[in-house]
């Protein structure tokens, strides 16, 4: 081994030296934006992700996806788009140049589809856009995707969603994310008017007024917009007195009372900038876009475990090629039975049939297959920069959470596992089945496909997810894979805890149960979250986490 690690630093410094390497290196890290859409279903998702093609150029006009009735966007529905246009897609990733930056927004599956792999996409990106429906507020699938940004410090943009229809009042909404989410809001941007009244928005930082006019295709081209002062805005006459006094007494209020904005502690996840703006009608969409590039961080240093133990903190620029594994996808192509492990590259620069060193398995794999794109067809990368995700076919060589790395040495952290939220016992209908059964499963655990946890009394396992998707999934792929079917019976629970303290002296509520995870740590299953609390409140002694 240390021959061949001299041998990789050797190459190491011989390309750090290369200034011009390096200094593309750089420029190219310097303009990702990796970042997620966080937000409840239905509350504007896939409309901004639209307005980013169509403000970023690649689209003309807006409405081709989000137009289909009956259905949500999924990759493939972006597929007319990216053969006309360049845009690169997987089932993990779209990556696309908006102005000066390159755009990697991660796909977050919500609805049925919500399962681990959502979370574990969250820890991909360097930041996230959280979309919060004006109308509802703060909903149960926001603060979910919100509590994984904050465990990992992942700075957030709130964006304050279609202020074009009847909604709270914006201060209203502005103390409900601060008070649900346990983070400052500080307001970038004001509305002025709400409903069909809505028609502009403050910048408070330049009290400059953007003013809008509805587009004839109702948002499906960009709208036009007069900026003037806000000293001004009484003359322009678009403004009735009723909604000019509204503005000025909030602007007033947030003077005193509101909190400012400061770039390091956004960056640490301490604040959020909030904004206003109507995705369909595209009111607010583009300076919001602009402040998301030029606020949202670009990819930086990760932290790792060194093999002898110490911490390490991995640069994107100055440290060689490396990548982690955060997502398996199995079967994405029924002609092709392998599955596809999604990479996100967290330093250097990648090449096509790289050599890596597997630091897990500790082996020398090629990177020979990458792939963008996921459809019948796959286009290959070639390159690819920190920030930047890669599908790769995965012949069974790769877990979640792997690290791959030219130089070897160290691990990225582990990727936290998340609270399930649903259990199932599950055996092999057929009992002679049980030893395929018992391989499927371990390999199903270790893929990350669901979690297993085992009873502190019986031997029988137990299955945990978070979304009923990875139920299905997990018998699919028992039955195709290993030719064992299931009988699954789903338990009363619906939330659980990993537990620090001795489990002898944890007064358990009615209705839990206790067991044990697959590192061995001890996780109580609750029949809801009032008997969590109730729990908590019993066991002063006793720690109930909802991360491990
Ligand atoms: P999601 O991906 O987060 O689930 O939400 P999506 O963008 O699909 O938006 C959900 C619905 O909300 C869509 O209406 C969409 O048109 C609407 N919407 C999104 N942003 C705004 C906005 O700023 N203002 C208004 N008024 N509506 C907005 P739909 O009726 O479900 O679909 P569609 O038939 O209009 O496509």
């Amino acid at each position: 081994m240390p021959a061949h690690r001299s041998h990789y630093d050797m190459l190491h410094s011989a390309m750090t030296t290369d200034t011009s390497l390096l200094s593309e290196l750089s420029a190219a890290a310097a303009r990702r934006r990796t970042f997620a859409i966080i937000s409840h279903p239905d509350a504007g998702k896939t409309t901004l992700t639209e307005k980013l093609l169509l403000y970023s150029g690649l689209i003309r006009t807006a409405g081709m996806v989000r137009g289909r009735k009956g259905g949500k966007a999924t990759a493939s529905d972006w597929m007319g788009m990216e053969q006309e246009r360049g845009i690169s897609i997987t089932a993990s990733a779209m990556q696309f140049p908006y102005k000066q930056a390159v755009i990697n927004l991660l796909d977050t599956p919500g609805h049925q589809d919500f399962s681990e792999d959502t979370y574990r996409t969250l820890t991909a990106a360097d930041s996230a856009i959280m979309v919060i429906d004006a109308a509802k507020g703060v909903e149960a699938q926001t603060r979910k995707l919100f509590a994984v940004c904050r465990l990992r410090r992942i700075p957030v943009l709130t964006l304050i969603n279609k202020m074009d229809l009847p909604g709270r009042p914006p201060l209203d909404l502005m103390t409900e994310v601060e008070q649900a989410l346990n983070i400052h809001a500080s307001a970038v941007n004001w509305p002025i008017g709400s409903g069909s009244e809505f028609v502009g928005i403050v910048n408070r930082e330049n009290s400059h007024v953007e003013l809008f006019s509805r587009t004839a295709h109702g948002g499906a081209t960009k709208v036009d917009v007069d900026t003037m002062a806000l000293a001004n805005l009484a003359q322009s006459g678009r403004v009735s007195q009723e909604v000019l006094e509204q503005v000025r007494h909030d602007l007033e209020l947030l003077e005193i009372a509101g909190n400012p904005f400061d770039r390091e502690l956004f960056l640490q996840g301490e604040v959020t900038p909030v904004f206003f703006a109507s995705a369909l009608t595209n009111f607010g969409i583009e300076s919001f876009l602009d402040a998301f590039v030029k606020l949202a961080p670009s990819p930086g240093a990760r932290p790792a475990d060194a093999e002898n133990g110490s911490e390490l903190s991995i640069d994107p620029i100055e440290r060689p090629f490396s990548a982690y594994v955060f997502k398996l996808q199995a079967n994405m192509n029924p002609k092709h039975r392998d599955s596809t492990a999604f990479l996100r590259v967290c330093s250097g620069r990648f090449e096509r049939d790289m050599l890596v060193k597997h630091h897990r398995l500790g082996r020398e794999v090629r990177l020979s297959r990458p792939h963008s794109l996921v459809a019948q067809e796959r286009s290959t990368v070639e390159e690819a920069f920190p920030g930047d995700i890669i599908g790769i076919i995965n012949p069974g060589l790769f877990a979640i959470g792997d690290t791959i790395s030219t130089t070897g040495g160290f691990n990225f952290k582990p990727l936290p596992q998340f609270q399930p939220e649903i259990f199932a016992r599950i055996r092999p209908s057929d009992v002679g089945k049980r030893k395929p059964f018992d391989k499927g499963m371990w390999q199903m655990a270790q893929e990350g496909t669901v979690q297993i946890m085992h009873s502190l009394h019986d031997q029988e396992p137990l299955v945990a997810a978070v979304g009923r998707l990875q139920f299905d999934v997990l018998q699919y792929r028992l039955r195709s894979e290993y030719r064992v079917e299931t009988m699954l019976d789903q338990l009363p629970f619906t939330c659980s805890a990993w537990l620090d303290g001795d489990p002898a002296t944890f007064k358990a509520p009615s209705a839990s149960m206790i067991v044990k995870d697959q590192r061995d740590r001890i996780v109580v299953l609750f029949g809801d979250q009032l008997m969590k609390s109730i729990a908590r409140d019993r066991n002063p002694g006793h720690t109930l986490r909802d991360m491990g």
